[in-house]
């Protein structure tokens, strides 16, 4: 377990996985990806959860995987990764998944979204998937979906250059549900999810599964791309960005 996700179980079936780790803004170490992974898992397996909702704190989702551990983590194979092992999870999950997006969204921050069932955000959401500024390739299966979502030249806008977007452009391109207030988008996301939980699991499952199609072009794509993550890793490029990033920081509290 990690003490920087906290899982509540609430009554009619929704859990709610909430990333606090803010002195750090969320960025997602091994631990906080294998307390998501195994709930994901546990969710799945139980039966009692009927919908699932990601949260951060407010004004934060997530500033994406931890730069530190990047480091730490081109020294192992990287099928030994917990974001990766978090990764197949999240797109094997059958539970239904529900976003809610405030503040910063960087990286997994904004590609967990794509395999969400329902996406909101604030007006504050700001997403960024700088994969390639990093020195790395897109991860979560996101070089196959965003171009699917959004179209190919605008997927290399914000897959190649790594431009940033807000929560109007991220609805505009179909990424999002509905913009909601910061004060009010956990309490949103949480009765949609309560509002899918509380269907026919059977037949919520089994349309879920019609609606996604078949998977495995994006299983497919997750491990093509973690083949080429492993490479980029370990690539001086992304080394001396990611020492770039860490000599800005104070030495990790965790
Ligand atoms: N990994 C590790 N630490 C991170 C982090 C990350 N992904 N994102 C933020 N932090 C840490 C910072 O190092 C800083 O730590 P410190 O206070 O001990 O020095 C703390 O969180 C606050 O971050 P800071 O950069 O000061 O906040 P900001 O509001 O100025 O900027 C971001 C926020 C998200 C724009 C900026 O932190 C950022 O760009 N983070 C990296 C995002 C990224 O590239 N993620 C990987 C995607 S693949």
């Amino acid at each position: 377990m990690s003490d920087h996700v906290t899982i509540e179980d609430q009554p009619g079936g929704v859990r709610l996985i909430r990333l606090t780790r803010p002195e750090k803004k969320n960025a997602l170490t091994g631990a906080m990806y294998d307390a998501m992974k195994a709930s994901l898992e546990q969710a799945d397996e139980s039966g009692e959860v009927g919908a699932i909702v990601f949260a951060g704190v407010p004004g934060m989702f997530t500033a994406g995987n931890d730069i530190g551990d990047f480091v730490a983590g081109a020294q192992k194979p990287f099928t030994e990764a917990p974001a990766l092992h978090f990764i197949r999870q999240l797109a094997r999950t059958t539970t239904p998944m529900v976003a809610a997006v405030d503040g910063i969204a960087v990286g997994i921050g904004t590609t967990l979204t794509l395999h969400c069932d329902l996406v909101y955000a604030s007006p504050a959401a700001r997403f960024r998937m700088p994969f390639v500024e990093l020195g790395l390739v897109p991860e979560a299966a996101s070089s196959y979906l965003l171009p699917r979502r959004v179209g190919l030249l605008k997927a290399t806008e914000l897959l190649l250059l790594s431009e940033p977007f807000d929560a109007d452009e991220a609805l505009r391109l179909g990424l999002l549900n509905a913009v909601i207030p910061s004060e009010m988008l956990v309490e949103h996301a949480l009765a949609k999810a309560a509002a899918l939980a509380a269907l026919p699991r059977g037949s919520l499952k089994a349309s879920r599964a019609l609606i996604r199609g078949d998977q495995a072009d994006v299983a497919a794509a997750l491990e093509a791309e973690a083949v080429a993550f492993e490479a980029r890793l370990r690539a001086p490029e992304a080394q001396a960005a990611f020492m770039n990033f860490l000599l800005k920081s104070k030495p990790s509290r965790s």
